[in-house]
């Protein structure tokens, strides 16, 4: 059977920023630019998606275009005969899977956020009102596995409609709103009078900010917020170049998708920032920042409960749009291992997911006494351990050893297909640094990542 195909250029491109935008921009870039000290931490953040993601991001795709398979077979197919490079497939196969396992509970979150703003639930509340909110949430079970569900559902009822009827057209469709909708609540945000304290801690760097954090730890946050932000390491995004024809050079599309990715979330910043500072609400405090500060600052705010509910909605949006991406990635998985239908691949990821997910949402009430990585710890987080600190930085490195080592694919193959078609090609004078510097960075972020976590006090 022939491979389905994306319908066109722009369904491509918005797909794969649909798959890198996401809970990363909205909720995670925020309050870890919030806890570094802002500017200076954006600054190093955007140097690394440049030299560290764009390059990994082209691997990906060359190897999805080339192999016109997920990473379920891509590696089978290309690796010279004899390596072991395919087994990388467990890693990748994992790695999307776990992701699913709490993204899907905070994208729930961001639903029934939705729902109680338009419903009015936080008129009138206080602070401490609002935080109550966020608790009482976490302490229901039902509630939040009914909103888990109905993530998991309307994903899957999206995928199981194809590639270009069900993903792309829905996807493409949620993305244009995305857009437009940042742009209207940037500048209101900006606008807002108490609002200018808030830019100057968003974009004045301050680097003694950087050294109070301690310059190594901010560094390692930088690099795998890029990680994370661009989804590469786990075949997210290779599924997409297979979906794509030989029109178009790949360094060209990385690069905007990149741009797109990047100034979604850099205009969340511009949203949260100036907002927190209009309304005293500290820029640091932590992974509840949007939910548990935010709707103070829609309530302060003349029209803020429709300005709060459109919020959510964007939130909504930028986490179902990848969890439509790493679904269709797992579907096709099951489809080239199995070799079976779309309508069964969907049925049993359905049922899969669905268990899977179980954990993460009762980690927060009947199963808090797990605490797996010390006093606090959630379920969530070690989940989130996995992912982000261990199978993204370690699969980023297998993609681009594999794309510019004698011992896989190797390099003259990586550059052909990634310069196969019109648009940007990847530059000439970058060979040493890919094959060499680039990995060692990568190695560095993964032994770091574990000192940070675990030795550090
Ligand atoms: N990039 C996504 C986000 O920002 C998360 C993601 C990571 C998706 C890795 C796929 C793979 O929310």
């Amino acid at each position: 059977m022939e491979r389905e195909k994306f319908g066109s250029r722009l369904g491509f491109i918005l797909i794969s920023a649909g798959c890198a935008i996401g809970l990363g921009n909205v909720w995670r870039f925020p309050y870890i630019t919030g806890k570094y000290g802002g500017a200076a931490f954006v600054l190093i953040y955007l140097v690394f998606l440049l030299i560290l993601g764009l390059p990994i991001m082209v691997a990906e795709f060359a190897v999805g275009r080339a192999s016109q398979k997920s990473a379920a077979l891509s590696f089978d197919v290309l690796e010279p005969k004899g390596t072991k490079w395919h087994l990388y497939k467990y890693g990748a196969i994992a790695g999307n899977y776990l992701l699913m396992m709490f993204y899907t509970t905070i994208a729930g979150w961001m639903i029934l956020y939705f729902v109680k703003m338009a419903g009015g639930r936080f008129t009138g509340l206080n602070s401490e009102q609002v935080s109550g909110v966020f608790q009482d949430m976490l302490g229901e079970p039902l509630l939040m596995t009914a909103f888990m569900v109905l993530v998991v559902l309307l994903c899957f009822a999206v995928c199981s409609k194809g590639l270009q009827k069900g993903v792309e057209k829905i996807t493409k469709g949620m993305m244009v709103c995305l857009l437009v909708l940042m742009i209207v609540l940037a500048v209101r945000s900006v606008l807002l009078p108490g609002g200018k304290e808030g830019l100057r801690f968003y974009l004045y760097p301050d680097f003694s900010k950087v050294a109070e954090a301690g310059i190594g730890e901010v560094v390692y946050a930088a690099m795998g917020q890029a990680f994370f932000t661009l989804s590469i390491g786990i075949g997210a995004l290779a599924i997409f170049g297979s979906y794509i024809g030989p029109e178009r050079a790949l360094t060209g599309e990385a690069i905007n998708i990149c741009v797109l990715d990047t100034s979604v979330a850099l205009m969340a910043g511009l949203i949260i920032f100036p907002a927190c500072f209009a309304y005293q609400v500290q820029p640091d405090s932590g992974p509840s920042l949007i939910f548990i500060t935010l709707p103070n600052v829609f309530n302060a705010m003349a029209g803020g409960r429709l300005w709060g509910t459109l919020f959510f909605l964007f939130m909504t949006f930028a986490a179902l749009s990848t969890v439509i991406a790493v679904f269709e990635n797992i579907i096709s998985f099951t489809m080239d291992l199995k070799g079976c239908s779309r309508k069964k691949a969907v049925l049993t990821n359905l049922f899969g997911v669905l268990l899977l997910s179980m954990p993460c949402v009762l980690g927060y009430n009947i199963l808090s006494f797990v605490t797996p990585l010390g006093e606090g710890s959630t379920i969530l987080d070690l989940e989130d351990f996995i992912v982000s600190n261990n199978l993204l930085p370690l699969g980023s490195l297998v993609y681009l050893l594999f794309c510019t080592s004698k011992l896989g694919w190797g390099y003259d193959h990586f550059l052909k297909e990634a310069n196969t078609g019109e648009g940007v090609r990847f530059p000439k004078g970058v060979a040493v640094y890919v094959k060499y510097i680039l990995p060692l960075i990568i190695l560095f972020i993964f032994v770091m990542g574990y000192y940070t976590k675990f030795f550090a006090a």
